[in-house]
């Protein structure tokens, strides 16, 4: 399955190589001693202090679950590079991920990519001074793809390379837009696989205010646009489906709106969907047709008040004035207008990654790997090309509180 890769890519260098044989590889089991010293190796540690330089041209490399991202960027111009293969389409004919096909498609993507990256930014691997990885969550076999790429590359190059948590490289991702939002603030993180609040002192710094009890805000989404009938991934077209409807045409429940706390369920919500689209399809499939529109509509104005809500209650307990929005769902055009104007109504101010980087991508994870090196915080350090990869991994586990 590798052999078109190396073809293409069998150009002397020695880097590439190590990657290759590490692809190679990657189907039999670790031996003991080399288990025992990736756990070993990935401690936490802090890097020596001639690392901690203030210019760091550092790679990203992100093979969590179905995309592919590599990136460059340079602490110092931050000139980012960054290309992304995403896998929806292979994935979407099974109606969700399927993990053996996702991590083959990360090999046959990831040197292509790295290649193109280069090309895009003039410069070789001999110009990176470090590599930033996603060590975990994500599915095993995806991660491990990533990892043993970062860890051959970064064993050729004689470059330190460092595990980075998904979840902080979507929260810090904000940090890349213009203006970037100023320490401390709140984070919104509303992913596919996650829905949580967190209090973001300073880089590695969080404290979990709030999180989702059940399904996270991506997944209803995704659930419910799959009663509608939608595709997977179901988020984008619910949304465009919403657009065209009546949000009050339906009154849908708004769970844990009056809980008290910061916390989020949206499995009743999901249910109240199932519940009405049984019902129109009992009226006949003419109403069911003529109402899902709608039923995108009101499904979404639920969604956004729950999630508009408790940010304000979370900026009004942390008396916080900045928020950031990170994760796939914080593409949701109408989240990005009603946040943006009730927090503006209480003197606060809302942050959004780039609209292209709301996914996950290897952009964000370049970024806090820079953020961590450079601000000469703690990180989780691979060495002597061993690795290891954190398929759970609690984001507290990563923060320094
Ligand atoms: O962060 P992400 O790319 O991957 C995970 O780490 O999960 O988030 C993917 C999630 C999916 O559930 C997708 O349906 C949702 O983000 N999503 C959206 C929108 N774009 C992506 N949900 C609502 N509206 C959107 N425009
Ligand atoms: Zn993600």
């Amino acid at each position: 399955m590798v052999m078109p890769a190396r073809e293409k890519f069998s150009r002397g260098s020695e880097a590439y190589c190590c990657c290759l044989l590490l692809l190679f590889a990657y189907d039999s089991p670790p031996s003991r001693r080399s288990r025992e010293e990736a756990q070993y190796n990935s401690e936490f540690t802090q890097f020596p202090q001639h690392f901690q330089v203030p210019t760091v041209r550092i790679l990203g490399i992100e093979s969590s679950c179905d995309e592919t991202g590599v990136a460059l960027f340079d602490t110092e111009s931050r000139q980012l590079s960054h290309r992304l293969f995403s896998q929806v389409e292979m994935h979407a004919a099974y109606g969700g991920v399927v993990p053996e096909l996702a991590s083959r498609d990360h090999i046959k993507r990831i040197l292509p990519l790295l290649d193109e990256v280069f090309a895009e930014s003039n410069c070789s691997l001999k110009n990176v001074e470090a590599i930033a990885v996603t060590q975990g969550p994500g599915l095993g076999g995806a991660l491990l793809v990533g990892t043993s790429v970062a860890a051959a590359l970064g064993a050729a190059l004689a470059i330190p390379v460092i595990g980075i948590h998904h979840l902080e490289g979507h929260l810090l991702s904000p940090l890349l837009a213009d203006p970037a939002p100023a320490f401390p603030f709140i984070a919104l993180l509303v992913s596919g696989g996650h829905t949580q609040l967190m209090a973001v002192e300073r880089v590695g710094d969080y404290r979990l205010l709030g999180e989702t009890l059940d399904d996270a805000a991506g997944e209803a989404f995704d659930k419910t646009a799959a009663l509608l009938g939608l595709g997977y991934p179901g988020g984008p077209a619910l949304a465009t489906l919403a657009a065209t409807g009546k949000p009050d045409a339906y009154r849908l429940p708004r769970p844990m709106l009056h809980s008290g706390d910061l916390d989020f369920s949206f499995s009743g919500l999901k249910t109240a969907v199932l519940t009405l689209t049984n019902k129109l399809k009992l009226a006949g499939d003419s109403s069911f047709e003529s109402a899902r529109a709608d039923v995108a509509a009101a499904f979404e104005a639920a969604i956004v008040d729950v999630l508009t809500a408790k940010c304000l209650a979370a900026l009004a307990q942390t008396g916080m004035e900045r928020l950031v929005v990170a994760g796939g769902v914080g593409a949701n055009k109408r989240l990005r207008e009603q946040l943006t104007a009730a927090a503006q109504n209480r003197g606060c101010k809302v942050f959004y990654p780039p609209i292209n980087l709301c996914t996950d991508n290897g952009a964000m994870i370049a970024f806090a790997g820079a953020m961590r090196l450079t601000n000469g915080v703690a990180v989780s350090a691979f060495s002597d090309g061993a690795f290891s990869v954190k398929p759970r991994w609690p984001l507290a586990e990563i923060s320094s509180r």
